[in-house]
């Protein structure tokens, strides 16, 4: 098992069938932000994402195309999986196909233990099956259709009927794991979250646990049993399989003890399969469960979860385009209550962009870089004890609470609280600064030491907003802490700690600061 220093978050690997929407966005940016604040907190943070290629959803999808397959998925890789990552500045450590020989040839090891332990039989399947969620369903899973498909049976998320399926299939003994997961789940309370999320996966394992048909006589798409040939391995089992076959199970083991195991950030429509099947295909082969299961609401529009199918996806490039990445990765952590649905708006977003990032962080910024540059010729200036009033020992415990507090929200992966501690941070330096004038007190030559601490006190603040907002707004902050000095005297910013950040006297004196563009411009948004 790895060091507790070691923090590897993984997001699911995402279908290869169609461009991303801002839903995937939401998880990109979500393990992004964790990962860099964990980094930045000394740990041994590591950030896997990647793609799911294999598949009856990518097969039709690439042959009513008229491609093959392979073909299919490494276009879509390239042309707009990759580029996402660029368009939300997701610093990933690695990223695994599902077609990685890497992948498919630990696919096969591990198949073939749990064969050898006897945890996989032969047997008959039938049943229903939604090609849209590659997931066998029961009768009770499924609701009535609407419109065209009145009077059938449908999958909920699909809305679509499902199909009958047929087939002599191999079974994993999910059945046995009923009880070492549930025991799974008491002993580590935390281990699934939020608690909506776990309450449910407690009383669906609870009710007891079919096992699990693994592979597909029936389709060519995706990696062969090794123990039979004519069998394909069930998409979701493969899958799965991706957070340690990217880590070394089965051919860097040095690697795999280094990282695992991975906390895994998931849309809670797939928490099922990563909170119950997942850990008992782990607890089979000898292999540590996952660290926590997360589950994120949904982005939901008109009430209902985002999709392609539904035609309600909107591309990341559609708001970064205008607003930016720096504010599509605030934006989302900031409105939503992280663990919960939340609707997306372009209002709210232009909203948010102008009280917040552009006259709320931006403009406290040049601000405070500007009135250094008038009244101190640039240079950060020193502060004598002396000229400390109650309102820069206020600010002091701003820093230092809202520090505590967001770094505390962070461990629980309470995003949205972190953010709003740091909002914190903002509205009281702006507060600070129309209270105490500089403007005013500038005009004063005897009161000199009392603007020194004004103007130290609001740029020691700008500096800690810096080192806090980085791993959410790794733009703006790195331009900010260039205009601060910030790499000459305390060196690179994603190497400051952010459990350090609210320090009263944080930022050095007597260097120069430089300018500074306007963090967040003004939009026209008509
Ligand atoms: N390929 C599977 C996952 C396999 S993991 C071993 C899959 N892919 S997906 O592309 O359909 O969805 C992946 C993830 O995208 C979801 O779990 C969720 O994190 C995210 N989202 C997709 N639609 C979303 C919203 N409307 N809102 C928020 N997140 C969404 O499932």
């Amino acid at each position: 098992m790895s060091e507790p220093s070691s923090f590897f978050i993984a997001t699911p690997i995402f279908y290869v069938n169609d461009v991303p929407h801002i839903g995937h966005g939401y998880t990109q940016v979500a393990a992004d932000v964790l990962a860099r604040w964990n980094r930045q907190n000394g740990k041994d943070a590591w950030m896997l994402t990647g793609t799911d290629e294999h598949g009856q959803k990518i097969l039709r999808t690439a042959m009513a195309n008229g491609v093959e397959p392979q073909q299919w998925a490494d276009n879509l890789v390239e042309k707009a999986w990759l580029p996402l990552l660029e368009t939300l500045d997701i610093a990933n450590d690695d990223f695994i196909r599902t077609t990685d020989p890497r992948h498919e040839q630990a696919v096969q090891k591990f198949l073939t233990l749990l064969h050898d332990r006897g945890f996989i039989y032969q047997g008959d399947y039938e049943g229903f099956y939604c090609v849209g969620c590659e997931e066998y369903k029961q009768l009770s899973d499924l609701v009535d259709g609407e419109g065209e498909f009145e009077g059938q049976k449908v999958c909920p998320s699909h809305g679509r009927p499902v199909e009958v399926l047929k087939e002599n299939n191999y079974f994993f003994t999910l059945s046995h794991f009923q009880d070492r997961l549930l025991e799974l789940y008491r002993e580590q309370p935390d281990f699934i979250q939020p608690e909506s999320v776990r309450n449910e996966i407690i009383a669906f394992v609870t009710r007891g646990l079919d096992d699990l048909s693994i592979s597909r006589a029936q389709l060519d798409w995706g990696i062969e049993l090794p123990f039979d040939k004519d069998h394909v391995t069930y998409v979701w089992f493969e899958a799965l399989l991706n957070y340690i076959t990217a880590t070394g199970w089965g051919s860097d083991e040095q690697e795999f003890e280094r990282r695992w195991p991975a906390i895994q950030l998931v849309g809670k429509d797939i928490a099922r399969f990563h909170a119950v099947i997942w850990p008992a295909m782990l607890m089979a082969a000898g292999l540590q469960p996952p660290r926590r299961v997360f589950a994120h609401g949904w982005l939901l529009v008109g009430g209902e979860k985002m999709s392609k199918t539904k035609l309600t996806g909107i591309a990341p490039n559609d708001i970064t385009d205008v607003f930016g990445s720096d504010a599509f990765r605030y934006y989302f952590l900031r409105a939503i209550t992280f663990g919960a649905d939340g609707s997306f708006s372009w209002e709210d977003l232009a909203a948010r962009y102008e009280a917040e990032l552009a006259n709320g962080f931006g403009n406290l910024s040049s601000r405070v870089v500007s009135m250094i540059t008038r009244y101190f010729d640039g240079v950060v200036p020193e502060v004598a004890q002396s000229d400390l009033s109650d309102a820069e020992r206020h600010i002091h415990d701003v820093l230092a609470e809202q520090t505590a507090r967001a770094n505390a929200a962070m461990d629980r992966f309470m995003v949205h609280e972190a953010l709003a501690a740091i909002w914190v941070i903002v509205d009281e330096l702006n507060g600070y600064l129309t209270e105490q004038q500089p403007w005013v007190v500038a005009k004063d030559e005897a009161a000199r030491g009392r603007l020194a601490a004004v103007l130290y006190t609001a740029a020691n603040g700008v500096r800690a907003l810096a080192v806090l907002y980085s791993p959410v707004m790794p733009n703006a902050c790195g331009l900010l802490w260039s205009a601060l000095g910030g790499t000459r005297v305390l060196g690179e910013l994603d190497q400051q700690l952010l459990s350090a950040a609210g320090a009263a006297e944080g930022l050095p004196t007597g260097h120069s600061v430089g300018a500074l563009e306007p963090l967040f411009p003004r939009i026209d948004t008509e």
